[in-house]
């Protein structure tokens, strides 16, 4: 008897990193998170083995013989996915696409087949019912002619309906609500999640299909999530921004097929996700002229320039000690430019509420930012005003120096294009060329910063 076979056994799998330890740990020692271990049973014996699929060549070839072809890629009927997957989605790779729960993942994979009816597209949900994603693609316009819809949780079922069907793309919704019987823990776990990844990935290997895998991501990253399979997929591709601003980003993160550096820009509407594809006009101001406390930031997010505005506010502190808040920005970052205003600049904004803010519900990581930060805040400090024109690309250093920052030249042409007249950026910034239409200003430190700006 096959179950006789089967041994069970625990072991502790870090929730946030996927790694295993045979006991539990207070913190993680791969990924440093803290509290993040999770029991899980394995089955060992007669269980398939959740790993990496072979081709059809299994015995060993000389590397110069193997054919190399284009990979067979199909577009997917909006122009920035195709761009990100790097040209349409690789036939046979499995694409993950994560984020936070209500920032638009089923929309956009909705979106997809209604935008490309050729395509033969099987839509697996096991969130919602079959009505209710009626409806969501009766709201979100478009062509339904070519997708089909299933609604079940079982893999064994769904693969089965999918190798009947044989359909162009198959969407997976989501990772979370799928379970493989053989497994015996619950849909979501950590272990239930690897082999519903692994058994896409072998089914998209063995018959050419290529699948979108939906997970869910929370903020501190507690439940089981599309971390634990950046390792199993072949594409990675990650929506940020606060489920509350418009603007969302889908950015990839990892592509066995393509370049990471590269990012899209969509805006929530009423009829689902419409693509921004030109993200400086959505992201710099829309509001009169002479406001403190802004300043925009030419930043750049993988291979795309764009200026976006940071807000800051700076007012005394109501209570003992001070706030900080930061959306869209770290605030450890925060608070080390505002000592660094300190202790460098001889700013005293220890008794003052901060708060930042990015436009659009972007979240910055881009070190250029930094010096857009400490503008923004020394402008609502002083109530003055930044004249317009202006924008803002430099790293600040501990000792209040301004760092010059990746392709600089590249923000200046977007800067210019967008219609601003000067950059500040580091002096020890190099530039190729001299970029026409705008004048780059250099700065070395923070009080040259403000001789220039705040006389
Ligand atoms: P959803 O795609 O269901 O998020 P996820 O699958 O990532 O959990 O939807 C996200 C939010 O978008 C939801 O709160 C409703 C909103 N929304 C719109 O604003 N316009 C639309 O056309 C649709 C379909 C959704
Ligand atoms: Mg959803």
């Amino acid at each position: 008897m096959a179950t006789a076979l089967k041994k069970t056994k625990s072991v502790w799998v870090c929730s946030h990193c996927g790694n295993e330890y045979s006991k539990w740990l207070g913190r993680c020692p791969s990924c440093g998170e803290w509290n993040s271990m999770v029991e899980q049973e394995v089955v060992t014996g007669k269980a398939p083995v959740a790993g990496m699929v072979v081709g059809p060549e299994r015995k060993p070839l000389p590397l110069k013989d193997v054919a190399t072809t284009q990979e067979d890629r199909v577009s997917l009927g909006s122009a920035e996915v195709d761009r990100l997957l790097g040209g349409g989605i690789v036939k046979g790779s499995l694409v993950l696409m994560g984020g936070e729960p209500g920032i638009g993942k089923s929309t956009l994979s909705l979106q997809l087949p209604l935008h490309t009816p050729s395509l033969k597209t099987l839509y697996v949900t096991g969130e919602e019912s079959v009505k209710q994603v009626k409806m969501r693609a009766d709201r979100l316009g478009g062509d339904a002619s070519g997708c089909l819809i299933l609604s079940e949780t079982d893999m064994s079922s769904i693969l089965k309906e999918a190798q009947e069907t044989a359909p162009d793309l198959m969407i997976v919704d989501s990772v979370q609500t799928m379970y493989c019987q053989h497994i015996d823990s619950t849909a979501g776990s950590v272990s239930q999640i690897k082999e519903v990844a692994a058994q896409l990935l072998r089914f998209a290997k063995s018959t050419g299909i290529p699948v979108i895998l939906i997970g869910h991501i929370t903020k501190e990253g507690t439940i089981a999530g599309p971390k634990i399979l950046e390792h199993i997929v072949d594409v990675v591709l990650q929506f940020e921004g606060e489920n509350r601003g418009a603007y969302r980003v889908l950015r990839s993160i990892k592509n066995r097929f393509g370049s990471t550096a590269e990012l899209a820009v969509f805006e929530m509407t009423g009829q689902g996700l419409r693509e921004v594809a030109n993200p400086s006009e959505m992201l710099i101001p829309m509001h009169e002229e002479g406001l403190s406390g802004t300043a925009i930031s030419a930043m750049l997010d993988g291979n795309r320039p764009f200026l976006f505005e940071v807000q800051a506010l700076v007012s005394s502190a109501v209570y003992g000690t001070a706030q900080r808040s930061a959306t869209g920005f770290d605030v450890r970052r925060l608070n080390m430019l505002l000592a660094v205003l300190e202790r460098r600049a001889g700013f005293k904004l220890g008794q003052k509420d901060v708060f930042l803010n990015m436009a659009g519900g972007l979240r910055i990581t881009d070190p250029a930012c930094d010096l857009a930060v400490i503008v923004a805040v020394l402008s609502s400090n002083f109530d003055y005003a930044i004249p317009s024109d202006i924008c803002f690309a430099g790293e600040v250093g501990l000792s209040g120096e301004i760092r010059p920052v990746s392709q600089a030249a590249r923000r200046a042409v977007e800067a210019a294009r967008v219609g601003f007249k000067r950059i500040f950026v580091s002096s020890y910034t190099h530039l190729d060329q001299k970029p026409q239409g705008i004048e780059v200003v250099k700065v070395a430190d923070i009080p040259a910063l403000v001789r220039a700006l705040f006389k």
